[in-house]
């Protein structure tokens, strides 16, 4: 208990999590902003087509057209999440994050101005543009936080990561009311306003300090990364963290530079890197994205009456149970609260499959509208208590400082990859299997539960180093230990190692 009470917010830490989660907001605000104002956009893409050939666009193609401006950011993250390692390593976690505001830039600049120059392909550019940014931060993120935060505090502020997106989809739907902002002559601004947070984001990096493992293992800066870790913690007694990242720099230099390939190669890496994917895949093959980019659509077939505000409504209770996320984390732990938000998403797909079913064959039973809504909403708040913060911040977790960069292009490519195929598929498997489109679903969620349940390790209250070592051991001379040697115990807070605050 002792460690945990020692671990103080400080305004430092706390102006460096803000400036970095504003990132974050900008992944989830580009996520969520395409949804509500899609036949208004569709409208000026007739009209720009009208104005140079002089006849209506054909309906298929512009769907296709559509398709494309909503996926072409997906490509755009998975390009950007593969290419985190070229710059965390060069620039550093701040510089990295600062320099690339350029592409929000310029994303937002091509967006905001596209109904001006009566051009949907610079819209579709910046949609590609603000995908590549997105990708980066999803990396940048999750790591500069990961490598800031004292042991005990890490896990409560890698759920800000999720915090920051879920309220980017937030703010992105209420914005994209058709009274607000998703309007025909305010779309330009509602998508242009990516700029906005940018602009903040720059005003405050260069107060935030680089990243102290970055400039004592990358760098061998002992004394700058000493006087980031002072200010970081509020005290001149650092000596026990410094202690732990010349430990991990030891172990570093024993090391080949790991590289992508190197990942899976190495038996010390291959457990955790099978693990960091699956883990993002069990994020995004949950479904909730079929949730976040088609809920109006799903509500509509659950014959709800105001689709839009039940829409709302997800996006509310997404950001609540986030928040309850944040406040478990760190009692609970990663692995159990991975677990419970899995099987209740289990539950919730199987009570939506059960609605859509009785509200397909027997229309009076309007009852079972409000069954979907339930199971809609369970479904978001559970993928909060663990799916949605845990697999991106987890990552950064399972590796020590070399491999890091090249395990976070790997999940986070993973990741994105796999939102694209659910964002392009859903639609059209939903058109296949009807209400028994959940099941799909429901049979992932059963799958990673089983995953979870016998290959995750717990990594709360332990090291970056303690919690590669435990996979070094289980993988031994590269055979696969057994269960009980990977997952290892979660240690109870007495016998934490605490920075000393
Ligand atoms: C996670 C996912 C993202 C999803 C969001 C919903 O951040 O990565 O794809 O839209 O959660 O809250």
């Amino acid at each position: 208990m002792e460690g945990e009470q020692k671990s103080k917010i400080t305004c430092p830490l706390l102006l460096s999590l803000i400036a970095a989660v504003i990132g974050s907001l900008q992944f989830g605000y580009n996520t969520g902003v395409i949804n509500a104002p899609e036949q208004i956009i569709k409208k000026f893409y007739n009209d720009t087509w009208f104005s140079r050939r002089v006849e209506p666009i054909n309906a298929d193609y512009c769907t296709f057209l559509w398709s494309v401006s909503v996926a072409i950011f997906s490509v755009g993250g998975m390009v950007g999440s593969f290419s985190v390692g070229l710059f965390v390593n060069r620039f550093g976690r701040r510089n990295s994050m600062l320099l690339v505001n350029i592409l929000a830039f310029i994303g937002g600049i091509l967006m905001a101005l596209s109904k001006t120059a009566l051009s949907f392909e610079m819209l579709i550019m910046g949609r590609l543009v603000i995908g590549l940014f997105c990708g980066l931060c999803t990396g940048f993120v999750p790591m500069y936080i990961g490598e800031i935060s004292p042991t005990s505090l890490r896990g409560a502020f890698g759920t800000l990561h999720q915090l920051g997106v879920v309220i980017g989809i937030l703010i992105a739907q209420i914005f994209g009311l058709e009274s607000l902002l998703g309007s025909e002559n305010l779309w330009p601004l509602l998508l242009g306003l990516t700029i906005l947070p940018a602009v903040i984001q720059c005003a405050l990096l260069p107060f935030c300090p680089e990243s102290p493992r970055f400039l004592l293992i990358n760098k061998s800066q002992e004394e700058k990364a000493k006087e980031v870790l002072k200010k970081l913690r509020g005290t001149d007694n650092v000596q026990e963290d410094l202690q732990e990242m010349k430990d991990e720099s030891l172990k570093m230099l024993q090391e080949k530079k790991v590289t992508i390939p190197e990942l899976f190669r190495s038996a010390n890496y291959r457990q955790p890197i099978i693990i960091a994917i699956i883990l993002q895949l069990s994020q995004q093959l949950s479904g909730i994205n079929a949730v976040f980019y088609y809920s109006t659509s799903i509500f509509k077939t659950a014959k709800v009456s105001q689709p839009i505000y039940a829409t709302i409504g997800a996006g509310v209770v997404n950001t609540v149970f986030t928040v309850v996320s944040l406040f478990l984390v760190e009692r609970a732990g990663r692995r159990t609260l991975h677990l419970i938000g899995l099987a209740g998403m289990a539950v919730c797909a199987l009570l939506m499959t059960v609605a859509l079913v009785v509200l397909k064959h027997f229309s009076d039973m309007t009852s079972f509208s409000y069954v979907a809504i339930v199971a809609i909403f369970g479904f978001v708040a559970f993928f909060e208590i663990g799916p949605g913060p845990i697999p991106w911040f987890i990552v950064a977790e399972l590796f020590s400082q070399g491999p890091r960069p090249a395990a976070m292009a790997v999940a986070g490519c993973s990741n994105w990859t796999s939102n694209f195929i659910v964002g392009l598929c859903f639609q059209y498997v939903e058109k296949l299997c009807g209400p028994y489109v959940f099941v799909i679903f429901l049979v992932f969620l059963i799958f990673f539960f089983v995953f979870t349940y016998f290959r995750v390790p717990e990594t709360r209250g332990r090291t970056f180093d303690d919690i590669s070592k435990g996979f070094s051991k289980a993988e031994g001379n590269g055979v696969a230990a057994p269960q009980k040697d990977i997952t290892l115990p979660p240690i109870s807070p007495t016998t934490e190692k605490m920075p000393m605050v």
